[in-house]
């Protein structure tokens, strides 16, 4: 595998492999994330894996310290798959204007997770405007867990006559059905378990507000549960550990 730090560099291979399928990551690679590269592996010639914790769209600061990352147990992963290349840029590199210009939507950024994350999706439509402007993938391949990113990515890249296409995978669970998460690591295992009565509380047929109830009665602090574009989408709080989850409905 290639690791590249260099966006000139990145530009230049980029010209020269045009079915190149993209994996962007925070870092801190999980199987969720392995499920897309493989699938990028199968679909198209080559395949680049980003790792760039970016700290735009990181509203909480603390969050961004305790990003679980760990650049050489990904490279390993990766490497074990197979990928071609690595791209790790550096942040004033990638922002060279200290996030002068930034990509706003104004409308599906400000509810459910951007508005309990003030500024994340501008931070997350600008960080992945600039990787695909740099990688100039045929394909780009996002996780359904986080349901509203991949819906702005989507509308995003349309709206801009963007030519990558972008393509979102079902969510991998761990065996207790909660979903795969960097964050899970800083579960303890008692805990990990317990947070799986997310995933099984979302799925059921009740009401929005039955599902935050009993969510509440598990000791989770809730942030939102509610039905958006034919899913149904929650967030709580647990043990210190914010997670996000979705189930189509
Ligand atoms: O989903 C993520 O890991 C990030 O939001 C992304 C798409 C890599 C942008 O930093």
């Amino acid at each position: 595998m290639r690791i590249i730090k260099s966006i000139k560099e990145m530009k230049k291979l980029s010209l020269d492999n045009r079915s190149l399928g993209f994996v962007p990551t925070l870092g801190g690679l999980h199987d969720g994330h392995l499920h897309l590269v493989r699938a990028s592996l199968k679909k198209c010639d080559k395949t680049v894996v980003s790792i760039f914790l970016n700290p735009t769209q990181f509203n909480d600061e603390l969050d961004l310290m305790t990003y679980p990352a760990n650049l050489d147990e990904d490279i390993k992963k990766l490497e074990s798959l197979g990928v071609d290349f690595l791209f790790t840029p550096q942040k004033d590199d990638i922002y060279p204007d200290g996030y002068k210009f930034k990509v706003e939507e104004l409308e599906d950024s400000k509810i459910l997770e951007g508005e309990k994350r003030p500024g994340h999706f501008d931070g997350v439509l600008t960080i992945v405007m600039k990787l695909l402007n740099i990688v100039s993938p045929k394909i780009a391949f996002f996780g359904k867990k986080d349901f509203q990113q991949y819906t702005l990515i989507k509308k995003m890249s349309q709206d801009f006559f963007m030519d990558c296409e972008i393509v979102a995978l079902d969510t991998i669970r761990e065996e207790s059905g909660l979903a795969m998460s960097s964050r899970n690591e800083k579960l303890d295992p008692r805990a990990r378990e317990n947070a799986a009565k997310f995933y099984q509380a979302l799925k059921k047929k009740n009401s929005c507000e039955e599902i935050k109830q009993e969510l509440k009665g598990y000791g989770f602090d809730v942030e939102y549960v509610e039905d958006w574009n034919g899913r149904r989408l929650g967030a709580i709080n647990y043990e210190g550990v914010r997670l996000i989850d979705n189930v189509s409905i």
